[in-house]
Formats: structure tokens, sequence, C-alpha cells
């Protein structure tokens, strides 16, 4: 089987789950707390491991007690940690997490140590990235570290997944190099220039990303499924009825979903029917890491489509 490099962020959630989020100047009582290992990087590892894959994650973490607690959950669940390194003097990145009754949240990610990885953090590890044939990455780690990485990844001839989060534009330099592109709507409006009010808009957007150099594009689009997208076709996907409590992590897991199934050699089709039931599954439970589903759960999903 295939292997796969995640390069990206780790860090510790920090959820208040609360009956209604407040507004500004207003505090309300929540109804819990928890601490929970995340970080969109180490979540996508996970994801890909608990679908069976074979995954290495290189991230930088600090010397606080969160960056041990989240190296020891990445290995709990048999990711190679070998690339994970400890930056002295400096804490583990951080996410403040809300998340209500309808199961909306809003995250501030405070980076941390995710800040400290470096162009020379890639080139150490050049060797694992040429051992692994898929190499995957978001934006929460510096955008020098995503562009070095990605030109590496394309000189060694390895498949490029870009998860463009949280949203940021992005040049034409960084943009040629990713194989598989995958916003959210946001992201895309961000990526594109464009406002999107319809399905009209997400196609003009995502046909502005590949003109400039996206190979393939899938925009995830929450309860609407999503949208796959080449220079010569595209088509939208449903996404599966379920009883949705955290919307946290949901596309990491996707991601990870899209990961293992491209890797165990689907079409893309079938990775993205996959993925739809990796995510689906996440949403039903709390937390980034502690929602994302293993792989048993997801091959006896029977959900009904929306
Ligand atoms: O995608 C979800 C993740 O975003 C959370 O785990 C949080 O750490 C932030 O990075």
């Amino acid at each position: 089987m295939s292997s796969v490099v995640v390069v990206g962020s780790l860090n510790m959630d920090l959820v208040a789950s609360t009956k209604m989020m407040p507004r500004a100047g207003e505090t309300v009582i929540g109804a819990s707390f928890q601490q929970i290992p995340g970080g969109k990087g180490a979540n996508q590892a996970v994801a890909i491991a608990r679908l069976g894959g074979n995954v290495r994650m290189i991230g930088t973490v600090g010397d606080d007690g969160f960056g041990d607690t989240l190296v020891e959950a990445l290995n709990k669940d048999k990711v190679d940690t070998a690339s994970v390194r400890k930056e002295n003097d400096c804490s583990t990145g951080v996410a403040v997490i809300t998340v209500d009754e309808q199961a909306n949240n809003s995250i501030i990610v405070i980076p941390g140590a995710n800040y400290r990885m470096t162009i020379e953090d890639i080139d150490n590890c050049i060797d694992q990235i040429n051992e692994s044939d898929l190499v995957v990455l978001q934006l929460e780690v510096p955008i020098e570290v995503v562009k070095h990485t990605l030109v590496k990844a394309k000189e060694l001839g390895k498949y490029t997944i870009l998860n463009p989060a949280p949203a940021q534009y992005l040049d034409n330099d960084i943009i040629s190099k990713v194989d598989l592109l995958i916003p959210n709507e946001t992201e895309l409006e961000i990526l594109s220039g464009i406002t999107i009010k319809d399905q009209n808009d997400i196609l003009e957007a995502g046909r502005k990303l590949v003109v400039s150099g996206v190979k393939e594009l899938i925009v995830t689009l929450g309860e609407q499924g999503c949208l796959y997208l080449t220079e010569k076709e595209y088509k939208y996907f449903k996404a599966y009825k379920v009883n949705a409590v955290d919307t946290t992590a949901a596309g990491d897991s996707f991601v990870g979903g899209i990961t293992i199934g491209l890797m165990n050699g689907l079409e893309m089709d079938q990775a993205i029917e996959f993925a739809s039931k990796v995510g689906a599954l996440a949403v039903t439970k709390q937390g980034a890491q502690s929602s994302l589903p293993y792989l048993e759960a997801v091959t006896q999903f029977e959900g009904e489509l929306l």
C-alpha cells in the first residue's frame, strides 16, 4: 500500500460547549469544557490512520505539556511522529473553540509552534517525503513552508493535496503545484476573488482556479455535498443526512477520506463517495480527533443521501 506524509499543524483544542454563542460584549454560562487534540494537519493525519493508511506527520510543537499530549495522541493512532519537532521556549498551537446546540462553531487559532516551522524542517525530512506517494498540506503553518514543500514534492514526482484552510489568497506559484485542491465555499471565494451567491458562482470560481493550474478541485459544500471539477468535467455529489452535533474537523475528515481513497486506488468518484461517509460520521460526534471515524464504522455506514 502507498504511504502519505502530512505537513501541517498540531493544536490543542480548548472547547467550550454552550446553548447559545455569546454576542459581542455578552457573557453566557456554558455547558461544558474539554481539551481535545486537534489542528488541521494532525486531524488529517489521524483521519487517514484510522481509515487504515500508513501516514507520517511533519510538524512542530512547543515545549509545554500540550506538545507532548498531542504527539502521544498521534502515536496512539499509529501516525509516525519521528518528524514532529519540539521547539524550545515556545507554546504549542491552541485553538479556542465554541460550539453551540445547533452544531455551529467558531474557532480562534493561536499558531504558537506551528508558525516556527521552517523550510529547513522540510529539507531535513526530504527522505520521508521521497518515501511517500502523496503529500497533504493545509494553511496553518507558514506559507513559505507550504510553498517549499509543494516545490520539493513536485520535484520528487509526488501527488499533492492542499486543503487551503484557514482561507488566504494563494499565488499561482502555489496553485500550479497542487494536484488536488479541497477548499470549502468561503475558501473558494477568497482564492478566486469571486463572490459566491449561487451554484453558477461556485462553478465560475472553481473554473478560475482550474485555469490557473489546479488539476482537480473538490469544493466541500456542507449539507449541499460537494462539487468535483477539472478542466474537462464537473459533477455534484450529495451529502448524507445525519444528526450533526459538531462540525469541527468535518473538512479534515473529508480530506482524510479522499486521501485514503486515492491511496487505495479508487477512482475519484468512489473516493468522494467514501469521503462523504467519513465526513457524515465525523459531524455526529463532538470535537476534532475525538470525532474521526475508524474504517469499520465507515464501511458499515448506510446513510440516506440528502
Ligand atoms: O479543522 C478543525 C481544526 O481547526 C481544529 O482542530 C482546530 O485546531 C483548528 O485548527
